[in-house]
């Protein structure tokens, strides 16, 4: 009898065969990630599917492989599954928090400062032979030493930022749902404010909650409008948090420094047209996470989620733990 069948449908760098889960049949890509009917093709008879955010695990999807028990999604948001619909099909899923908060918060980090010193743009400049002269205001930025960072979402990668602000003294205010613990308060210092008072107050406002539905637009024309003229939006989460649009327009009459953007509504993409010919700025295509021990992190982490749940014990990163009674009943009644 053959073990569990699985897909592995994103090439994991330093990928080694001893990666697999022992006992499973594995198909996994060599090449970016599997998509479109080569994917639906692939996934049909799989019991697991570990995946990246290109793929998008439907409740079509979902009920056209009705073979699939677990997914495993490599990467910490999970919008890209439907996870009311897995839940309601008791499928599992899990995801990969914690491997990938430091890199994360570094991208972030790097965006903020790239932004407030136009890195980007300078670069360009110089390698376009256009340095002749010095000027006491040639590529002038802002300063990031000691200005106000304002964090939606105080969660892991959230901290992480705020743990690299801390460096460059900057005051930390942060809104989320609920104050986070006092001792995360006191370790980062951090001050718990609406988000009206840190759109007001800060000069980056950086975002780290997940898209939800709540989340969703949160940042919109409004929101810039309560921004000081000088700061900069910062985006290493997910794209639909903020209005695109209402970003662009924002930007075009300079009613907000500038912006640093790694995730866009619509993904992947060209850089969209409207952001790209404005001068402030900075975009690069969604590599939060994209270091090489981040991403192998991410995936053992996917794939002991996986060997965990087939051995019949709990993974801790399951996003839907309720549906573990279900797998664990489908599982001894030794359906695969
Ligand atoms: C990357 O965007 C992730 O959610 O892991």
């Amino acid at each position: 009898m053959t073990g569990p069948s699985l897909l592995i449908s994103a090439a994991i760098p330093g990928w080694e065969p001893g990666m697999v889960p022992r006992g499973f049949d594995c198909t996994i890509t060599e090449q970016g990630v599997m998509e479109g009917s080569e994917f639906l093709a692939n996934a049909f008879d799989k019991d697991v599917i570990a995946c990246f955010l290109a793929n998008k695990i439907t409740d079509e999807f979902m009920q056209s492989h009705p073979r699939l028990k677990m997914v495993a999604n490599i990467a910490v948001g999970f919008d890209n599954v439907d996870v009311s619909a897995a839940t309601r099909r008791g499928i599992l899923v899990s995801n990969t928090p914690g491997v990938l908060d430091a890199a994360t918060a570094d991208l972030a980090f790097a965006l903020l400062l790239s932004a407030a010193r136009r890195i980007p743009q300078a670069r360009q400049y110089f390698l376009e032979g256009k340095w002749k002269s010095f000027s006491l205001d040639f590529f002038t930025g802002s300063d990031v030493f000691g200005k106000t960072l304002g964090i939606v979402g105080l969660g892991r990668i959230g901290q992480a930022m705020a743990a690299r602000a801390g460096g460059f003294s900057m005051p930390i205010l942060y809104t989320q749902r609920r104050p986070a613990s006092p001792e995360v308060e006191q370790r980062l210092r951090a001050r718990y404010v609406s988000l009206d008072q840190l759109l007001a107050q800060s000069d980056f406002v950086s975002l780290h909650c997940p898209l939800t539905e709540e989340t969703k637009g949160l940042i919109d024309a409004a929101c810039f409008e309560k921004m000081k003229t000088s700061a900069y939006l910062i985006n290493t989460a997910r794209g639909a948090i903020v209005n695109q649009c209402d970003l662009v327009a924002a930007l075009r009459a300079n009613r907000i420094g500038g912006a640093a953007l790694d995730v866009f509504e619509k993904e992947p993409c060209v850089p969209p047209a409207d952001l790209a010919m404005l001068s402030n700025v900075v975009l690069v295509p969604h590599i939060g996470s994209a270091t090489i021990d981040t991403r192998k992190a991410m995936a053992r982490l996917a794939l002991s989620a996986v060997s965990s749940a087939f051995a019949g014990v709990q993974p801790p990163n399951l996003v839907n733990p309720e549906v573990w009674p279900v797998f664990r009943d489908r599982l001894s009644a030794a359906e695969c």
